[in-house]
């Protein structure tokens, strides 16, 4: 894709569209009309978490997707064998590496980098020659963008569900340290993308990052969905994301 420096691209996560598919067992609403519908209406790529345990979406989404998109797929995986010989089998444009635990009701904190390095750097390395874009998901903190620095991580993408779910002073201090680690990362030669949590109200200041260069949402873009429509959810976060550039 080409880009100008300014342009902010939105990954819209579609995982919460299987969850209520699988809800009923049967094969509707399917997750692949919504990442159509959300490609239309201005995503820039759609993003999609195979978890473990299969909760939202499955494999045979993921083949669907592949099929069907004319825009890029980043696969949200654990850093496991397993998920990493399907992203190998599939080749999406990107894999986020996100830490996983079968409990957690979503992606609570990012990944440990900075502690797991001897495990991630093969995983890596092996994303990374296969030519899909790794990222990692990471909180907004120097330790584990140096830890992406040194795993040859070309993108690392910053949790923002501390930033989401503060208020007043602490939220404006979290704000910085994305700010921060995002400047860090640019500097670097990593590519800062951020997300989780993010809603209308909250996505103009992450937004206006200068560095960062996506935001993968998801959650609030399908729960908004069901009063406004897809189409209308992401174009109207596509026009805030717009104006804060
Ligand atoms: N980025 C990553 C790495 C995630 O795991 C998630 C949640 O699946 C998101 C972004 C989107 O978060 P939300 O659904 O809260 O918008």
């Amino acid at each position: 894709m080409t880009h100008s420096p300014q342009h902010l691209r939105l990954g819209v996560n579609i995982d919460h569209v299987a969850t209520i598919r699988n809800a009923r067992g049967g094969d509707h609403p399917d997750p692949v009309k919504a990442a159509l519908i959300a490609a239309k209406a201005g995503a820039d790529g759609i993003t999609a978490h195979l978890r473990e345990d299969r909760r939202h979406i499955r494999d045979e989404d993921i083949a669907a997707l592949m099929d069907a998109l004319t825009i890029p797929l980043n696969l949200e995986m654990a850093a496991t064998e397993e998920m990493l010989e399907i992203a190998l089998r599939h080749k999406p444009h990107a894999a986020c590496i996100v830490p996983e635990r079968r409990e957690e009701r979503t992606t609570e904190g990012g990944l440990d980098a900075a502690g797991q390095d001897n495990h991630l750097k093969p995983f890596i390395a092996r994303l990374n020659d296969a030519n899909i874009r790794v990222s990692l998901f990471i909180e907004p903190d120097p330790a584990q963008v140096e830890a992406a620095i040194r795993l040859k991580a070309p993108v690392v993408e910053f949790h923002t569900g501390r930033y989401a779910h503060l208020e007043g002073e602490a939220r404006a201090d979290e704000l910085k340290r994305i700010a921060d680690a995002a400047a860090l990362a640019a500097k670097n030669g990593i590519e800062p993308h951020a997300g989780h949590g993010l809603t209308y109200d909250n996505v103009v200041p992450i937004a206006a990052i200068p560095q960062i260069a996506e935001l993968n949402i998801g959650h609030f873009l399908i729960g908004e969905a069901i009063f406004d429509g897809l189409d209308a959810s992401v174009a109207k976060m596509r026009t805030l994301m717009d104006t804060a550039r």
